[in-house]
């Protein structure tokens, strides 16, 4: 009889242990473990307004060159990818810009202004756009992308809204 007293209490105790321990572990375990997986659980920004010059400094007539890197966060891996274009301002008027992505539509290389040749020129395969980015030469298959939709901020600033892919 007193052996199976004994054996309750025993029991008792691992049972008591048990489940201790078992706190104990969740307690302590679960946020490192969301401290683990939290980074594989969250997403780069894939979209955003992005500043890319004062309105005032962009003269009518000659593409204003900008440049902008975004970082994409995939899990642990952070990933870092420069962008450009040109503004072409046309009037007086912020809704009268044409932003250009400065991306030949060849194979991707950047594309330079140049005002002695009045054109886009492409370093790579020596393609050339016009100012407002229409094939003029070259393998590209077609004209410049276009940055369609753009803000004026309260500071003068004109921001694009960047779409990743
Ligand atoms: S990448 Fe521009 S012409 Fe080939």
């Amino acid at each position: 009889m007193s052996d199976s007293h004994e054996l309750s209490r025993r029991d008792f105790i691992k049972v008591t242990t048990g489940i201790v321990g078992g706190l104990i572990g969740a307690v302590i375990g679960l946020p490192a473990i969301y401290y683990l997986i939290d980074p594989a659980l969250r997403e780069g920004g894939k979209e955003a307004w992005i500043p890319i010059g004062k309105f005032d400094d962009m003269q009518v007539g000659t593409p204003y060159s900008f440049s902008f890197t975004r970082v994409q966060v995939n899990g642990w891996e952070r990933t870092a990818s420069s962008f450009g274009g040109y503004a072409v301002r046309k009037s007086d008027s912020p809704d009268d810009l044409l932003i250009l992505n400065s991306r030949c539509t060849h194979l991707a290389c950047t594309v330079n202004w140049s005002a002695e040749a009045n054109a886009y020129l492409c370093p790579c395969h020596d393609a050339a756009f016009d100012i407002e980015g229409a094939v003029l030469s070259g393998p590209p298959p077609h004209d410049l992308f276009v940055f369609d939709q753009h803000r004026l901020t309260e500071d003068g600033i004109i921001e694009i809204f960047f779409k990743e892919g």
